[in-house]
């Protein structure tokens, strides 16, 4: 069986690694991959936002199943695409992916829906929006409607903070088109966790929970990042919250698509605040987390195939996902500068030393391969991940892992889980 990813980051290698772990054997491509997945499959010199590219090599190479990571190509239609050619496809339609591509969209679904959610207004200009911001008070978020990969997010303190951001998205067009509409919520307290769940058009399997640390140092201080680092499961999500999700946000959010005409078929992820008032959704995505995906992935004791097929034809169920009996944590490495500008280049040192440590895996995300050398090619550049009997364990040994690498600028957080190994003490 031939099988094509689509993406090169650290998701994308953990899904290649899994998928390649996969009792059937398969042969796995990946475009374009990194210096990791190289290790796991063919990487294929296609950038994954080049749809017409990606519809070319598949229609000529046959794979048995694509899997989308990234929502760019998602949201620019490349599963309608290849689905056209008679390709099988895990991943959303165009339509469905606007739950991540336009937050307005998925405001107005979740509204129809009567799902959980701040409450908010849209705005197509500086103008209005200034004016419910200054009706409403701070705190308060400002978001750009559209894609603006992981930024476009502003959650302000103060009105004047909120004005700056208004000030960014609309006159300064930092996000191009994305800002064209924007939407004013309520801030939110409470705990983040991600819920990824596998849905089949109808059918919806939830995935553990998980929680990431977006911001890039310790204590959730400075700027805002793709994610520093992660872990599985997260204690926040308790067990009496499982059926409060599945019931009231997940179950009605698909629903209401259907009843759009729209089959969700794909990863829906729910980014959520724990408040006092419940779960809340912060945000709907169309594809896995990153670096969600690669506490949660290696988790699952067995194959990850049959629910990918699963989704692909509407067999969803229970019995094809079991667990191991282990947590999971990943720990970033980054790109010196990062989530700012940083260099390239670098050269890293310790990656077999670190992968031979037992649990440890080192997904590679911002990794390239030259003279034969492993340099870094991006801001997150390795995604050191440890599976432990507690979380204690991997924290600790994704930690002893990290200790074995080393590139020029590496930085890190040393606090990834301490929220949820606070909460155990
Ligand atoms: P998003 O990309 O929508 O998930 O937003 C990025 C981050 O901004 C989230 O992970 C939260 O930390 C924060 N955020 C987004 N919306 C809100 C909100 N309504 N209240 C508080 N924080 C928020
Ligand atoms: N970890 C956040 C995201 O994948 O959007």
């Amino acid at each position: 069986m031939k099988i094509l990813v689509i993406g090169g980051g650290g998701r994308e290698h953990t899904l290649a690694w899994k998928i390649a772990h996969d009792s059937t054997q398969p042969e796995v491509f990946c475009a374009p991959g990194n210096a990791g997945t190289a290790a796991v499959a063919t990487n294929v010199p296609i950038g994954a936002e080049d749809v017409d590219g990606l519809t070319a090599w598949a229609v000529e190479n046959r794979p048995d199943l694509v899997v989308v990571g990234p929502e760019v190509p998602l949201c620019d239609g490349i599963t309608d695409r290849l689905e056209a050619e008679g390709l099988r496809v895990f991943g959303p339609s165009a339509s469905a992916a606007r739950m991540e591509g336009s937050k307005e969209f998925c405001k107005d679904v979740m509204l129809a829906a009567g799902v959980p959610t701040a409450a908010s207004e849209t705005f197509s200009g500086k103008e209005g929006a200034l004016a419910y911001v200054r009706e409403q008070g701070a705190p308060i978020v400002i978001k750009a409607d559209g894609l603006a990969a992981g930024k476009g997010v502003y959650v302000c303190m103060s009105e004047a903070e909120a004005e700056a951001a208004l000030e960014e998205i609309c006159m300064e067009r930092r996000y191009g088109d994305a800002g064209n509409r924007i939407v004013v919520e309520e801030f939110l307290e409470g705990e983040e966790a991600s819920i990824l769940a596998l849905v089949d058009g109808e059918n919806i399997l939830m995935l553990s929970s998980s929680q990431d640390h977006k911001r890039v140092f310790n204590g959730d201080q400075g700027p805002n990042t793709g994610g520093m680092g992660a872990y599985s499961p997260a204690p926040v999500v308790t067990d009496a919250l499982w059926p409060v999700i599945h019931d009231y946000v997940l179950r009605p959010t698909v629903d209401e698509l259907k009843r759009r005409g729209i089959v969700y078929k794909g990863v829906l992820y729910a980014g959520l605040m724990m408040t006092a008032d419940g779960p809340k959704v912060l945000e709907y995505n169309c594809r896995f987390g990153d670096p969600e995906t690669q506490v949660v992935l290696p988790r699952i004791d067995g194959d990850l195939l049959p629910l990918f097929q699963a989704c692909v034809d509407g067999t969803l169920s229970d019995d094809l996902l079991q667990w191991k009996n282990e947590a999971c944590v990943c720990v970033v490495m980054a790109s010196g500068g990062y989530p700012g500008s940083y260099e390239k280049g670098k050269a890293i040192t310790g990656l077999a030393d670190a992968s031979a440590l037992p649990g440890v895996v080192v997904f590679h995300a911002g990794t390239t391969e030259q003279e034969g050398q492993t340099v870094t090619s991006g801001g997150r550049v390795l995604g050191v991940t440890a599976l432990g009997t507690t979380l204690p364990d991997a924290v600790r040994q994704a930690y002893i892992a990290i200790s074995k690498i080393t590139f020029d600028q590496a930085q890190y957080r040393t606090d990834i889980a301490a929220r949820a190994l606070n909460r155990d003490s």
